[in-house]
């Protein structure tokens, strides 16, 4: 408990501490003439014409259609732990082998599974567009690469990426796509709760090639308790403030800093549309909640506009 209540304020350090980065907390009541968002989706169509500088904020849900489990929902268990008791520099520096089992797993699943429709649908935004002079940014959560593999290019990767490593001893950075990772993963990672540890010794974990290096490595994702890139942070800080419209996809808008920056682009006054199954926390900030799986409204908010120009 003690140790959940550390990590909660560490999390709550990093937030201020991204707070006074960006300065922009200042923003007017967020529950001031609060009305309901709208569902009209010619309305929102509207705004999207006119748009020109889009961000799109995305979490787990977005990748939910591809068969990847979100974090929250059914399925969020690993054996017997929550990502947060596995997702943290506590647990690897005290069992590199389990974590890197929940890692090595969460790489095959996610290697495994393709884009859908909702990826599909912002990739060909952002390409039919950039030759109308118009941006389309994607700011993530998530760590699947399925943005990229669905053709999109402007993307920031918030928490790291599953299949980049980082060196623990000398620091490199580094693409990796082996399945497995190494040779005493093979066959490791099973989920099910009975599914034994497999105890392996750290030598014959995941180690740097760098000559006369060897270190640990690490999956180079940003784990609970640990600062966001501050390179990656102030690109999403520019784009969230020049944006003119923001979509926010499937994500419970929990998770710090992510969960406050479409807040803050509506308080600008901006058009934020939100694309979930449910409601969320933030959904009352915003100009319009469309209900539903993200596959299926994202390629008709996102389809070309009768106004755009070929
Ligand atoms: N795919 C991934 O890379 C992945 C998967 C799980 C968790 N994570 C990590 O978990 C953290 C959790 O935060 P989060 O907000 O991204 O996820 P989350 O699990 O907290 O929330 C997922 C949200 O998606 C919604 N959702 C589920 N299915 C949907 C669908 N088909 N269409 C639209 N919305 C749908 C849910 O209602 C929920 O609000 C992030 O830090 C992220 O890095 C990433
Ligand atoms: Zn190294």
């Amino acid at each position: 408990m003690a140790e959940k209540k550390d990590s909660l304020q560490a999390t709550l350090d990093k937030f201020s501490e991204f707070d006074r980065l960006c300065g922009l907390l200042n923003f007017p009541p967020l529950f001031s003439e609060m009305t309901k968002p709208s569902s009209d989706m010619a309305a929102f169509r509207e705004h999207f014409a006119k748009a020109k500088n889009i961000v799109v904020l995305t979490g787990a849900g977005v990748s939910a259609e591809s068969g990847v489990p979100t974090f929250r929902g059914a399925g969020g268990l690993w054996r017997r732990w929550a990502a947060q008791d596995l997702a943290s520099p506590e647990a690897f520096a005290e069992n590199p082998s389990l974590v890197w089992e929940f890692y090595h797993y969460r790489r095959e699943v996610m290697a495994s599974k393709d884009p859908n429709k909702g990826h599909i649908a912002i990739a060909e935004c952002e390409k039919r567009l950039a030759p109308q002079g118009r941006d389309v940014t994607i700011i993530t959560q998530n760590i699947d690469e399925l943005h990229k593999r669905a053709g999109s290019n402007n993307i920031l990767e918030l928490h790291g990426n599953l299949f980049t490593t980082r060196c623990t001893k000398c620091g490199e950075i580094k693409k990796n796509y082996d399945s497995p990772i190494c040779e005493a993963l093979k066959g490791k990672g099973a989920p099910d709760p009975a599914a034994e540890d497999a105890r392996i010794p750290v030598d014959k974990l995941p180690r740097c090639t760098k000559p006369d290096c060897g270190g640990l490595l690490r999956p180079h994702v940003v784990w609970f308790g640990e600062g966001l890139s501050p390179v990656v942070l102030n690109a999403a800080d520019v784009k969230l403030q020049n944006c003119d419209l923001c979509l926010v996809v499937g994500t419970s808008s929990v998770v710090y800093p992510a969960a406050m920056f479409a807040p803050q682009v509506a308080s600008r006054g901006v058009v934020v549309a939100e694309f979930n199954i449910e409601e969320t926390s933030a959904t009352d900030n915003f100009g319009f909640h469309f209900q539903g799986p993200a596959g299926s409204f994202l390629p008709e908010a996102l389809a070309p506009h009768e106004t755009e120009t070929k």
